[in-house]
């Protein structure tokens, strides 16, 4: 779909009410396949590559959140859809935010996984350029070793590799410098006004699971579920028990 001068892919899937995952970094939607069978009866699931991802364009330059969640406003615009829950996988994670923070009467609800409300500490910032510097020359093989930490589970690492690998240097370039400046959001958190459903993995060693608890200690009304034996990508390693955690959004 055209939005905000580029083309955004996605996919759809289920019915019932709208759920956008948004997928993490170096990654794109497909991130979220073996969770979208868990989903589809009870959400409409949507699925976008955000700019610089998979299918979607990746225009040159830096990114920021508030222009991803714009996209991704957008998007719904295209499809005629005003509200929505929105859940994302780390970096989706920051894009939600910036999402629940630009257009939060359009939040149903949010479910944050593996992921963080604070910003980058200043070493943190200058590896993301230092790694964009080494895209620059090498392309995606510069990143392509990320796919040991995306998951505690050694079968899976191919399935990363091969996702990783397959993205455009430009568009992970941009990402990377939207996640170095992204806003530190945790004074946002108590404003929120609708459900929030924490998921993290006890094994993820890229985004520790005190990240999660600290959200939680700002967020009375969210529900926090901690994974054993899962790393940073529950929707792949524990799609079952990442459906179930994500359900709650809907306080049945
Ligand atoms: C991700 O998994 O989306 C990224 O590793 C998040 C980050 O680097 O902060």
């Amino acid at each position: 779909m055209a939005v905000n001068g580029i083309s955004l892919a996605y996919e759809r899937s289920g019915t019932g009410a709208p759920l956008l995952l948004v997928h993490g970094f170096p990654l794109d939607h497909r991130s979220w396949q073996p969770l979208v069978a868990y989903l589809q009866a009870r959400f409409d699931v949507i699925l976008p590559d955000l700019r610089g991802f998979g299918q979607s364009d990746a225009p040159p330059g830096c990114y920021d959140m508030e222009g991803l969640a714009s996209d991704l406003a957008a998007l719904l615009d295209g499809l005629g859809i005003q509200k929505t829950f929105i859940a994302g996988h780390s970096m989706g994670g920051y894009v939600s935010l910036a999402f629940a923070r630009s257009v939060p009467a359009r939040v149903l609800g949010l479910g944050m996984i593996s992921s963080q409300a604070i910003a980058d500490l200043p070493e943190r910032k200058t590896g993301r350029y230092a790694t964009a510097g080494q895209v620059a020359i090498h392309g995606m093989s510069a990143v392509a070793e990320m796919a040991e930490k995306l998951t505690a589970n050694a079968d899976q690492q191919p399935f990363f590799r091969e996702l990783i690998l397959s993205q455009s240097p430009q568009g992970v370039m941009g990402a990377l410098m939207a996640m170095a400046e992204r806003p530190d959001s945790s004074a946002l958190l108590p404003s929120f006004q609708f459900p929030v459903v924490l998921v993290h993995g006890l094994a993820d060693n890229l985004i520790l699971p005190q990240r999660s608890r600290e959200m939680k200690a700002l967020l009375p009304q969210a529900e926090l579920f901690e994974l054993s034996g899962v790393g940073h990508s529950p929707a792949v390693e524990a799609p079952d028990e990442t459906a179930r955690c994500l359900q709650k959004l809907l306080r049945e």
